[in-house]
């Protein structure tokens, strides 16, 4: 189980820095990973206070270079400097604003690779293509064009997030059986890309609107092994709600 928050274009380094303090103190969860992600500026602080704790640490995104003439931008090696050990990579908000395409989600992928920086891939489909019944295909495309030419031989190494995009922010949730369905179909992708027994065990997130009162029953469901959280990552005590509806999911899946 991984529970990451995305908090976007959220939080000066004070407000970060306390935020991650408030999670930090709230969250007790033996069985689930939690991982940070704020804006760039925001890395240095949260780092400083994760730093000996279970919690880890991941940007928004990154740049496919290592460095070099890119203005703006910021690679792996820097992310890694600051103590990162997740990046996200091809949200659909970067992929609607900035254009992001599979190709550019593919080349950061492996450059986090190769930087021993944990991807978390994010696919999804739009409601366009939902209702006109393209969903399957059009993650199955985004998944396939993401993992082109990416190894992994261990599953800790890659994270993927079905992030249905009208879900995200909405308030209006996948139901569980719509993002198990998915997930189901991303498993089966990734053990036949890479075995069953690293693709079985890559962590699957669920992301949009996941919410304390509705992330038992996504969370308790097969193939979801967690989730990417944005507003309600925002405030510890609902992301600590959440992390903890994940431990309780974990304990019953072994009972
Ligand atoms: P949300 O965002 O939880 O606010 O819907 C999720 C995400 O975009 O990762």
């Amino acid at each position: 189980m991984l529970i990451a928050g995305n908090w976007k274009m959220h939080t000066v380094p004070d407000e970060a820095r306390a935020l991650a303090r408030g999670v930090v103190e709230a969250v007790d969860a033996p069985d689930v990973e939690v991982a940070l992600c704020p804006p760039f500026v925001s890395l240095p602080a949260v780092a400083n206070v994760v730093r000996g704790t279970p919690v880890h640490l991941g940007a928004q995104t990154m740049h496919e270079a290592d460095e070099g003439a890119y203005t703006g931008e910021v690679s792996a090696p820097m992310l890694r400097a600051v103590g990162c050990r997740y990046v996200i990579l091809g949200h659909s908000e970067r992929r609607q604003h900035v254009g992001e395409t599979d190709e550019a989600v593919n080349a950061t992928a492996r450059q986090a690779l190769a930087h021993e920086l944990a991807p978390i891939i994010c696919v999804g489909e739009t409601l366009e293509e939902r209702e006109a019944g393209r969903a399957e295909a059009v993650v199955r495309a985004q998944v396939e064009g993401a993992l082109r030419e990416v190894e992994v031989t261990d599953p800790a190494q890659l994270v993927l997030a079905y992030e249905p995009v009208w879900a995200i922010g909405t308030g209006r949730s996948a139901t569980p059986d719509q993002a198990q369905a998915m997930h189901a179909m991303i498993r089966r992708l990734l053990g036949e890309r890479f075995g069953e027994a690293v693709g079985g065990s890559v962590h699957l997130l669920y992301g949009g609107s996941m919410k304390p009162h509705n992330a038992a029953d996504l969370l308790g469901r097969a193939d979801i092994d967690g989730g990417l959280i944005g507003s309600a990552s925002l405030a510890a005590g609902s992301f600590a709600a959440i992390v903890e509806a994940g431990e309780d999911a974990v304990t019953k899946m072994r009972a």
